[in-house]
């Protein structure tokens, strides 16, 4: 058992990427930042079902890997207010284009206190998200390269969450406020570095000696709806009115992880990967994320002052969004895996 950081596991940046460079910021993001508003939503519009979503995520990732100042994407101490109103105000048009024309959600308003929140408890845990095929695949069929590839975008993805989950601590109040501030504490190692779940990748990184791999594989291979859950949850997160709609989301994610690690540990073993700095991660979310996905649903059920009927059909909505998005964006992984590794053995 580990009681302290490894200084060489500590040593490198984290999230693993790659120094600042003018160049490498994107070019379609700049060019779809200089037109109006107006042009912006009638290109959006007139693109094929399948193009809104590529284009519209493309951008929205880069916009979030700007967003959240890290190195490869800001310089500290260099603004420049033209080029960030303008990545902002693409920003509101690709989400509000994302929420309300992509996915498109029905709004069903359930007009009572009761009944929304027992409709809360029923759809965290019955969704199309929670027993997705991608996951039986990876229990069953995944071979090893997929896995290490998948392994890759497991770190993409999970990166920031403590940074996701500080931003939605802002803006709650209550008992909502302390599960979340809570679940950010948890992240942060409840204050030592080598149980910061980020830790967790770095080991997982190292065992698998893949940090450089990682940096280049985020610029030249990762497919763009591995961001699909990200970019969703940031689009929530990053949006005043949406914050209820944030806490939906996180929520129904939480109460994901219990299937969906239980089936990556059984894959780990199956192709021959389960060792303990591999697995750290998943197995230590099993037992926390339960216990989150709890506390957070609890805090709806005691919050005080009560959650208002708007309030309470605002985290509905945003659960079907991580449902609807989560599950298509599974639909896709399955489809590139299976596409990308077919013939490769299985164990
Ligand atoms: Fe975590
Ligand atoms: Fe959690």
């Amino acid at each position: 058992m580990q009681h302290y950081h490894n200084i060489e596991i500590q040593s490198k940046y984290w999230p693993p990427v790659t120094n600042y460079h003018k160049t490498r910021q994107s070019i379609s993001l700049s060019n779809f930042s200089k037109i109006k508003i107006e042009e912006q939503k009638k290109y959006l519009n007139s693109l094929h079902q399948d193009e809104k979503w590529i284009i519209t995520h493309k951008l929205l990732s880069d916009i979030f890997a700007y967003y959240y100042g890290y190195r490869d994407r800001c310089l500290y101490n260099q603004t420049d207010s033209k080029e960030e109103s303008l990545i902002l105000q693409s920003k509101c048009v690709l989400i509000e284009f994302y929420i309300n024309n992509i996915l498109n959600i029905q709004y069903n308003l359930i007009a009572s206190e009761s009944d929304a929140i027992s409709n809360i408890s029923y759809i965290i845990n019955q969704n199309s998200g929670i027993n997705h095929d991608f996951f039986e695949y990876i229990e069953n069929e995944m071979p090893l390269d997929a896995f290490i590839e998948f392994l890759k975008l497991e770190v993409c993805r999970n990166e920031i969450v403590d940074d996701e989950v500080a931003l939605l601590t802002v803006g709650l109040q209550g008992h909502m406020k302390s599960v979340i501030a809570s679940n950010l504490w948890d992240e942060c190692g409840n204050g030592r570095l080598h149980k910061f779940h980020t830790y967790w990748l770095r080991l997982l990184i190292s065992q698998l000696n893949i940090y450089d791999d990682i940096i280049n594989y985020r610029e030249t291979e990762k497919p763009w709806f591995a961001n699909i859950s990200s970019n969703t949850f940031n689009s929530l997160l990053t949006t005043p009115a949406y914050k209820m709609r944030a806490y939906g989301h996180f929520l129904t994610t939480e109460a994901w992880v219990n299937q969906h690690f239980t089936k990556v540990i059984n894959g780990l073993k199956r192709v021959g990967l389960y060792h303990q700095d591999i697995s750290i991660y998943f197995d230590a979310h099993i037992g926390i994320d339960t216990r989150h996905t709890a506390e957070i649903l609890h805090a709806i059920n005691v919050q005080s002052p009560r959650l208002n009927n708007y309030e309470l059909n605002e985290i509905i909505y945003g659960s079907k969004i991580a449902e609807k998005s989560g599950s298509n964006s599974y639909d896709l992984l399955l489809k590139y895996f299976k596409n990308k590794y077919k013939g490769q053995k299985n164990d």
